[in-house]
């Protein structure tokens, strides 16, 4: 982790934020040994972004980071609750630290995240993990050096969750995992209410960032450097409904592709029930946006599709798709599935697989479909045996892999444009970086072309990857 961006305190709370950075550093100074620090993050994108954002607020509070849970003064759980098997994992690793907290007495454990938005799961912390001090929402992640100095300070438990959102908290320090290739948050919340999602009562509801702020954070990540962005939100085509300027999404693409310095934009993600035309001729007509489409459709049945609240049909989805795919021939479709919502037949899988078939995606994030106390879908009937489930579930990673190996074979001897991330993770003398798609490559070259575009011919493509070498021009 490397950078701190230097944005202006805009409000009165960030101002008491700023003072409290600056009174724990001043502390941390002083102190004899470095004060160390380690975040494990769940989830999304998203989750990981507010965790540069608590490691923008600690490095400006004296914190360094550590990878040694024995070494730490404070660990933080960012929590994900997507997901009945990521909370697991939280309670299972909360529960594990009481031995090393029993050793170490003044270390701080804090919990924050998705999970800290549900009552119960704060009750549970309450009675069952005594050890932890801090616990926090996503509402008021802005709010945490106030919060960890109150509770060094107190001999308590201290439990901050906001129910509700608030405005849209600018100037909160980052620091950035990858210099190169970063994420810009433009929206926070949902409004979509799928049935089986947490989502809208863990975020809240759908705001978007001001255009101008969001134009100020990608200059200024270009200026430090940064090539690629990642443009975060959990719709992000119905960016800029809640602004007064009447700005779509596809419209502040056109002003981001417009900064020099930047190379790539992504985004993600997209709700199919609002990809709208105006944001795939951008993606046809600017250079710098990556011809890649994360495209969620969940399930294939218009049955399922109706219960699940999605508001699109199998047969619109596959038109959506003919449509984009005629519009950006080179356009790479990937998606999220969930296998085994209640009451999906055979038949519904099969519309599953169908959709899987007929588009063709580079790739597919696969879930097994987790009851989630709160939504719609955790009252509806017939829930699919594990067996079923786990059955249809392979049989759909299978054919995805299937078609992913299809896919990456036919980039044998083609030439692609890759942005040079760093060392590979297979070989750390290789280098790796990704296409426009957002395909991986693997090849051997001078370290010296990291951060920039380089043209490689493939050369031996697998599964999940393909090899190649540097064209020399
Ligand atoms: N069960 C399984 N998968 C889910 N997702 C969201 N909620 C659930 C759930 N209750 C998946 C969706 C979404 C992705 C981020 O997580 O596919 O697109
Ligand atoms: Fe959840 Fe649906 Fe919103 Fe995505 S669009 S975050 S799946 S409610």
């Amino acid at each position: 982790m490397k950078r701190t961006n230097n944005y202006e305190v805009t409000s009165l709370d960030m101002q008491k934020q700023q003072e409290m950075i600056e009174a724990m550093r001043s502390m941390n100074e002083g102190a004899k040994e470095v004060k160390k620090y380690i975040i494990v993050t769940y989830g999304c994108q998203m989750n990981e972004h507010d965790s540069e954002k608590i490691a923008g607020m600690l490095q400006n509070m004296g914190y360094h980071e550590t990878t040694d849970k024995k070494d730490a003064d404070l660990i933080i759980y960012n929590t994900c609750c997507v997901r009945e098997n990521a909370e697991l994992k939280v309670y299972g690793n909360l529960g594990s630290l009481k031995n090393l907290k029993k050793k170490k007495e003044d270390m701080i454990i804090a919990v924050c995240g998705c999970m800290m938005q549900q009552p119960q799961v704060v009750e549970e912390i309450k009675k069952k993990y005594r050890h932890v001090d801090l616990v926090f929402g996503t509402h008021n992640l802005h709010k945490f050096p106030e919060l960890l100095v109150n509770a060094k300070h107190s001999d308590n438990m201290l439990v901050e969750v906001w129910e509700n959102e608030g405005e849209i908290i600018e100037g909160v320090p980052v620091i950035r995992k990858y210099e190169l290739k970063t994420f810009v948050n433009i929206m926070f919340g949902c409004n979509n209410f799928c049935t089986y999602c947490i989502v809208p009562y863990t975020r809240g509801r759908e705001r978007s960032r001001e255009v101008q702020d969001i134009i100020n954070e990608v200059k200024d990540l270009a200026e430090n450097g940064t090539k690629e962005i990642t443009l975060l939100g959990q719709n992000v085509n119905s960016y800029g409904k809640t602004l007064e300027e009447g700005i779509t999404f596809a419209g502040l693409l056109r002003k981001l592709n417009e900064i020099e310095g930047i190379e790539r934009i992504r985004f993600m993600t997209s709700h199919p029930k609002d990809l709208s035309e105006e944001l795939i001729d951008v993606m046809a007509e600017c250079k710098k946006v990556s011809p890649h489409m994360h495209l969620p459709f969940q399930a294939g049945s218009n049955k399922v599709l109706k219960a699940m609240n999605r508001s699109y049909t199998k047969e619109s989805y596959l038109a959506l798709v003919d449509n984009l795919k005629r519009k950006v021939p080179d356009v790479a479709i990937t998606s999220d599935i969930i296998v085994g919502f209640p009451g999906e037949t055979e038949a519904d899988f099969q519309d599953t697989m169908e959709i899987v078939e007929r588009v063709r995606f580079d790739s597919v994030f696969t879930f097994i479909y987790s009851k989630r106390q709160g939504t719609p879908a955790a009252e509806m009937k017939d829930h699919i045996s594990d067996e079923v489930v786990h059955d249809r579930f392979n049989r759909l990673v299978r054919k995805i892999n299937e078609i992913c190996a299809e896919i990456n074979r036919s980039y044998l001897n083609k030439e692609v444009e890759v942005l040079v991330e760093g060392p590979s993770k297979t070989d750390n003398e290789r280098l790796m970086g990704r296409t426009g798609q957002s395909k991986l490559v693997n090849f051997d070259g001078d370290f010296s072309l990291i951060g920039k575009l380089v043209k490689i011919k493939i050369t031996d493509p697998k599964t999940f990857s393909l090899n190649g070498e540097v064209v020399e021009e």
